[in-house]
């Protein structure tokens, strides 16, 4: 008989604090062609704003970033062009609450939203809260965070020579991709098998296929390209999702549809249901820890 070891995984939403510096460096993993690996301004000031994630506790508030013109000028170029898109290629939920943080969380073409001030709004709303972070995460860690409904969240923008596609999170993949879907209560109580979901989803909705997915919602380059015929279309199947392959720094060759949120949630769930362990947990929300049942 075989015992299965029980991995480690956070229990407390402090143990997320060790997850400050895990992530995938810019200029090694994500060397490909980042359009700021070469540039050094940039990458002293993206430095200097990661700063901030890697030293950021728990409980405490996350400080405010003063962001340069040419950085204000970049979200301006993205926040325009996607602006645009959004009514043709963003799905209904995304629509709805995007005029809410124009209202109350200071999105505007000529305005960062601030990371704390969308937090305290999200808190509010769905009980998801935003966490700095130094870039991307695995998905084991992104996922593990997600349990606790904390969002980790990069605070520093793409390079202002390509606006329209960068091969990495930045503050416009959070904030235009991922915050509006949070505030919607039924995807925002559905988020695993992230990446062909939660990032790079499709669904349908009446006769059109749209964006849900925030990889999508925040490039213009890969929104549009999705929506047509050139990659490959096929049903949301999370068994088959699963086993995906996939490239994180280019637009992706194969998107997966759901029928709709409730669909795809449904779905999720017989899948991690079928999935075989010798222990399950839940999650309390009175202490905001996860305790393990029957180990
Ligand atoms: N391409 C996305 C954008 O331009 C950013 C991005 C690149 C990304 N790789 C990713 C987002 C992997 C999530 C996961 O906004
Ligand atoms: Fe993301």
């Amino acid at each position: 008989q075989v015992t299965l070891a029980m991995p480690w995984f956070p229990r407390r939403k402090t143990d997320l604090d060790t997850f400050a510096d895990k992530v995938l460096e810019m200029g090694e993993e994500l060397d490909a062609d980042h359009p700021g690996a070469l540039d050094p301004v940039y990458r002293a000031r993206r430095a200097e704003i990661t700063r901030i994630a890697k030293t950021h506790r728990h409980g405490q508030p996350i400080p405010k970033v003063e962001y340069t013109k040419q950085e204000i000028e970049t979200w301006g170029a993205v926040f325009r062009s996607l602006k645009k898109l959004y009514s043709s290629h963003a799905c209904r939920e995304h629509q709805l609450v995007f005029p809410l943080l124009e209202k109350n969380c200071g999105y505007s073409e000529d305005n960062i939203p601030q990371l704390e001030e969308v937090s305290n709004f999200l808190k509010d709303y769905t009980g998801f809260t935003l966490r700095p972070v130094m870039g991307l995460l695995t998905s084991r860690d992104f996922l593990n965070g997600l349990a606790f409904r904390v969002f980790h969240s990069t605070q520093y923008i793409r390079h202002h020579s390509k606006p329209h596609y960068t091969p990495e999170p930045d503050v416009c993949h959070e904030l235009l991709g991922h915050v509006p879907l949070f505030c919607d209560p039924d995807f925002a109580d559905f988020s695993q098998i992230y990446w062909f979901t939660v990032e790079f989803g499709l669904c349908r909705q009446g006769n059109d296929i749209r964006a849900y997915g925030a990889g999508l919602l925040s490039s213009f380059g890969e929104l549009e390209y999705a929506l047509t015929d050139k990659p490959e279309k096929r049903p949301f199947e999370p068994h088959k999702t699963s086993e995906q392959k996939y490239i994180v720094t280019q637009y992706q060759p194969i998107y997966f549809v759901a029928e709709s949120f409730k669909d795809a949630q449904q779905k999720v769930r017989d899948f991690s249901n079928s999935l075989e362990r010798p222990f399950s947990v839940r999650y309390n929300p009175y202490t905001e820890s996860i305790e393990v049942l029957d180990t």
